[in-house]
């Protein structure tokens, strides 16, 4: 898609969000605040009804894995211990002269002429300020520019910018440079940007009535540290065992540099994760004497106990894909990118990113990343408390091995460690541990965004086609092509003529027997054309229009029946009232 009609298909989504009701910005009234939003009559049920998919692909329809809705605010040790506090920031720059931020890493590379300055000296005041500054000339601008650019800094606070004087700052030092690709300037005005520096994208607050420094809080900024740091009170509370899984949907919060894209990023935003809690392969080594390791093409369709971590995480990511697929995300419009050893997180051992074909590019949605025991430990560590599972079969199967061949499974474990500077003392702590049936789970963790999974439906569902109205008029029709699935409204219920209390009355019973089992819109205003537009924008599957043969007055034969009005193909059928709410459950559940 090429840039202008990718723009205009997001500027098309945009609008069609807030004129619909799916999306608004919020705090609008009071001019916005940036980086949040709020969600609609339609945009709640549409991402209710995303988060009724997750939860019963991830939860319900599996017998491993546990809920958890756990507090936003959580003991600020967590954050130390996750490495929050200390590693989460993004290199931000700002512009030296309008102060504006930016993510040093999502700068577009420019090139061009940088003029740069040493100082200034005002001719008034005689006041010289000495501090380099330059600005990059960009094709057709003109070295006035820079120089205009370089007054109104060096003006900042060292002379009145009232009364226009500042205008009459010599320049100091004045110097051009050729640049090809350089991050270091302001995209929209040229101006110097500060050094990249990390700035924590955790949002502070203080619990209790005093601000001070001993009680700092953070808003989460993942859902995940808190399954972690709950690991211990759901395993001694329900009868899992590994490998199970604690899911979580909820809030997350950071306080993003650059919130762009509509939702996409955004500072207040919703995740749902799950954390998959497996044995290390050194315990599965020791139970089965192999571990399955991924090899192309291998089965994933069930889980094996041989299993080793690649063979999970690889079946989270089909899993995850499967699940996209059944809301109508296919093939066509996701992409994985597989994070080379650079990219990846100190702790990951493998991490997927599932891409979606955004209106402004292909972009993650989820990402799926295998973090080994990381978490689990560093819990243990910084709070003190034993995080560790007792597994009785590997007990067993330790427990019937010789001397010998344990002081070889100690030998192959050192020689396989991924780390080379684990040392041998230590590894032969740990095998050890295994021995007795002890060890910390690894984890597979499948993280994926609630808010950017509403953009990547609300993008895919958007369509205009142009139809020939009754009248042999042609006219386009905008579509939400929403799997029935996730649509906010799963069926409207049309009585043809509003002043008609029979029909009404007909329709109106009909809204009542649905209502129970989905969302059900009544709408009589209009005419009947009008009215389906209006439900083919909402992306509502299925109109259901009562007219006089449902009420019998055009003889007996179609009575007791209505027209089931299919909205991608605008086809209409007549079927049953009493056969309605079954064809409905069948094509929404
Ligand atoms: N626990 C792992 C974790 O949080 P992440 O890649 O930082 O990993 C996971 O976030 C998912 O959360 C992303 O794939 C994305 O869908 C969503 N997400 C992250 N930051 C976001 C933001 N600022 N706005 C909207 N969604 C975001």
């Amino acid at each position: 898609m090429a840039k202008d009609e990718q723009n205009n298909r997001m500027e098309k989504l945009v609008s069609l969000c807030k004129r619909r009701g799916f999306i608004f910005q919020s705090s609008e009234i009071y001019g916005g605040i940036n980086g949040f939003w709020d969600y609609g009559p339609l945009g709640a049920e549409l991402k209710r009804n995303l988060r009724d998919t997750w939860w019963k692909a991830v939860i319900r329809q599996r017998d491993d894995v546990v809920a958890l809705d756990a507090s936003i605010i959580l003991h600020p040790a967590v954050w130390k211990a996750s490495g929050h506090v200390d590693t989460f920031s993004d290199p931000m720059s700002d512009c030296l002269l309008t102060k504006s931020r930016f993510r040093s890493d999502q700068i577009e590379p420019q090139s061009g002429t940088a003029v740069w300055f040493s100082g200034a000296r005002s001719a008034t005041t005689g006041h010289a300020p000495e501090r380099p500054f330059a600005v990059l000339l960009r094709k057709n601008e003109n070295i006035e520019q820079a120089r205009r650019l370089a007054r109104e800094y060096y003006a900042e606070g060292s002379v009145d910018k009232t009364t226009g004087d500042w205008m009459n700052l010599e320049l100091l030092g004045e110097r051009q440079e050729e640049v090809v690709n350089s991050t270091r300037f302001n995209p929209s005005n040229g101006g110097l940007l500060t050094e990249p520096r990390p700035f924590n994208l955790m949002l502070k607050t203080h619990t209790g009535p005093v601000e001070s420094d001993d009680n700092v809080a953070y808003l989460r900024p993942e859902t995940a540290q808190a399954i972690f740091a709950q690991f211990k009170n759901v395993v001694d509370s329900t009868r899992v065992k590994v490998p199970f899984g604690i899911a979580q949907i909820g809030k997350a919060f950071r306080n993003e540099i650059t919130p762009r894209n509509f939702i996409f990023r955004s500072r207040e935003f919703e995740q749902m994760e799950l954390e998959f809690f497996i044995r290390p392969d050194e315990a599965i080594e020791l139970l089965y004497g192999n571990v399955t390791r991924w090899e192309e093409g291998a089965d994933l369709s069930s889980p094996q106990p041989n299993w080793g971590w690649e063979m999970w995480h690889r079946y989270w990511v089909a899993e995850r894909t499967a699940y996209y697929a059944g809301i109508g995300l296919g093939p066509d419009v996701l992409d994985y990118y597989w994070q080379q050893p650079e990219d990846l997180a100190h702790y990951a051992r493998a991490t997927v990113d599932i891409l979606f074909k955004f209106p402004f590019g292909t972009e993650e949605l989820e990402g799926i990343a295998a973090r080994g025991d990381f978490d689990l430990r560093q819990h243990q560590k910084h709070s003190g408390k034993p995080l560790e599972v007792f597994d009785e079969e590997l007990k067993a199967a330790a427990s019937a091995l010789s001397e010998d061949q344990r002081q070889a499974f100690i030998q192959k474990t050192f020689e396989n460690r991924s780390k080379p500077e684990t040392t041998e003392a230590e590894i032969s702590a740990y095998c050890h541990n295994l021995f007795k049936g002890n060890y910390l789970p690894h984890v597979i963790e499948p993280s994926a965004g609630l808010d950017r999974l509403a953009l990547a439906i609300l993008s895919a569902a958007y369509d205009e086609e142009v139809v020939t109205s009754d009248g042999g008029k042609s006219e386009t029709r905008t579509v939400m092509r929403f799997h029935p699935r996730v649509a906010p409204i799963k069926c409207a219920v049309l009585p043809l003529l509003k002043n008609k209390p029979a029909l009404v009355e007909k329709a109106r019973e009909i809204v009542q027997s649905l209502r129970s089992q989905m969302n059900v819109f009544y709408d009589e205003s209009g005419a009947i054309g009008r009215r389906y537009r209006r439900q083919d924008e909402a992306g509502t599957p299925f109109c259901v229009t009562v007219d006089f043969d449902t009420i019998g007055e055009n003889g007996p034969e179609n009575e007791g029946t209505v027209t089931l009005r299919h909205r991608d193909s605008m086809t209409q059928e007549r079927i049953p009232i009493t056969a309605l709410k079954a064809r409905l459950l069948e094509a929404t559940l």
